[in-house]
């Protein structure tokens, strides 16, 4: 039995925004969540999160996950941070990991390997990892197998600062830990109170301080927006990569964006530059061609999204196809064989088997019955500028170029609307209703014109 503190109260100056740094999202999630789902996976009996910057936005994110929240005033410091988290943890007779909101990669099973080392009598643990470039993180002092101490960089002497082995801001301690955290001082560079600090305290306490060296990918921490995308560029590596190997198709693999939460079936090809993200799911079979974003959209086995089309909150069936250049929102339901194409844009309406609007139309808060076809230029005019209203096209309706359907009205089934015209009463089955001016013809008119008569 353990608990678990994650340290998430900082602001992140290097980032340069105005959001906290653990909310910048990663995959749409923002990286505290990383971190508390990880802490999450080794069962911990109690876990606290310290925050501090963005409080409240940073208590949104995370709302329904079974955590309690320690509050830090102000950012004096790791240990400092920690230490908030005393009054949750005072007699917590088990060890306790320490791990940081910035930190996404880490895996529990590092995590469950620095609890073990407690379990068999180290009074503390910590990560440590070989960086290429070890700028900005606390270089590791060791004699031998003996850990002496972490520094931070800007305490660091040129030497100290040519170490590549880094601390990586993971740890377990024994319950000495709130004791120990008293002793620590802010005589350094920075005037902070440092965490590693623990590791000369322990020492000096005469308890054994274990390393356990990890993987340099896991490491990460974000402090840059550059580190923030190299973190995301793995995540998304991954994600692909997984994908791939249950038998999704992708052409130039490095191009597609797609988010945990999506799901993704065998056979399905998406084409360079996809955006997929939220509860999108997509079918066995099914196609996204090039530069289109799905989002909360769903595509039943065998639908096809052709390029540059945006669809949110929508549902198209098998044999359906939208694009390319459609703009679907939330509530098109496009079912079997329907055929939305470029520069149509459907909200709230169902298209019912076989309905084609091939160009330039607008459906919204519509049902288009079984075979109807939209032509060009046609809109739904919904909105009356207070309230939204609903057309009905019926079955095998016809509905002319640039027909204006002024709703709530309906057209029946089998019906025709000539072209152009502005429709503002229902339409009977089978009839053809044309409401626009009629054609004149004015003989030579043009003529007698031009020549000045
Ligand atoms: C820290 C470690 C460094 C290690 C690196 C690994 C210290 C002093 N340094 O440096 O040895 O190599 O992580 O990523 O611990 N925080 C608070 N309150 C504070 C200060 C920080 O909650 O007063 C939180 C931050 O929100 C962040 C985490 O602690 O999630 C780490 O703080 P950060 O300033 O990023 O530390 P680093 O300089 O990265
Ligand atoms: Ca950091």
């Amino acid at each position: 039995m353990h608990a678990h503190v994650i340290l998430a109260a900082g602001q992140g100056t290097r980032m340069r925004s105005r959001l906290p740094k653990v909310l910048h999202p990663l995959l749409g999630k923002p990286m505290l969540a990383y971190a508390v789902e990880t802490a999450l996976a080794l069962n911990p009996a109690k876990l606290v999160v310290v925050v501090g910057h963005g409080k409240e936005k940073v208590l949104e994110a995370l709302e329904g996950y079974p955590v309690e929240v320690a509050f830090q005033k102000e950012q004096l410091g790791t240990a400092h941070a920690l230490l908030q988290a005393e009054p949750f943890l005072k007699d917590f007779p088990g060890p306790t990991l320490v791990t940081q909101g910035d930190t996404p990669l880490l895996s529990p099973s590092t995590l469950g390997g620095l609890l073990e080392r407690v379990g068999e009598g180290a009074g503390m643990a910590l990560l440590t990892v070989e960086l290429s470039d070890p700028t900005g993180y606390g270089r590791i002092l060791r004699q031998g197998e003996e850990v002496l101490g972490s520094v931070e960089e800007k305490d660091a002497t040129p030497e100290v600062r040519a170490i590549r082995e880094v601390n990586a801001g993971a740890y377990a301690f024994d319950p000495f830990l709130f004791r120990a955290l008293k002793e620590v001082r802010n005589e350094n560079a920075a005037r902070e109170y440092y965490l590693p600090d623990l590791i000369a305290i322990y020492r000096a306490h005469g308890k054994r301080v274990a390393a356990v060296r990890g993987a340099a990918e896991e490491a990460l921490g974000v402090n840059t927006r550059e580190e923030l995308a190299r973190v995301e560029g793995i995540l998304l590596a991954r994600l692909r990569a997984e994908w791939m190997r249950r038998g999704v198709r992708m052409i130039l693999p490095e191009s597609v964006y797609l988010e945990p939460s999506v799901e993704l079936a065998p056979d399905v090809t998406l084409w360079p530059g996809v955006v997929l993200k939220g509860k999108t799911r997509i079918g066995e079979g099914a196609e996204v061609g090039p530069y289109a974003l799905l989002e909360d959209t769903v595509l039943e086995p065998g639908a096809r999204v052709l390029g540059h089309t945006v669809a949110q909150g929508a549902v198209i069936a098998g044999g359906a196809d939208a694009g390319p250049f459609a703009r679907l929102r939330p509530g098109a339901v496009l079912r079997e064989g329907v055929h939305v194409g470029n520069f149509v844009e459907v909200k709230n309406s169902l298209l019912h088997p076989g309905v084609k609007a091939g160009h330039l139309a607008y459906l919204g808060d519509a049902e288009v019955g079984e075979g109807a076809n939209i032509g060009a230029g046609v809109i739904t005019a919904n909105y009356d500028g207070k309230r939204k209203h609903r057309t009905w096209i019926g079955k095998g309706a016809f509905i002319g170029s640039n027909a204006v359907l002024v709703a709530p009205v309906r057209v029946g089934d089998g019906a025709m609307v000539g072209a152009g015209s502005v429709i503002t009463q229902d339409v009977p089955e089978e009839a053809l209703a044309v409401a626009r001016g009629r054609q004149r013809n004015l003989e030579g008119y043009a003529r007698r014109k031009r020549e000045g008569e």
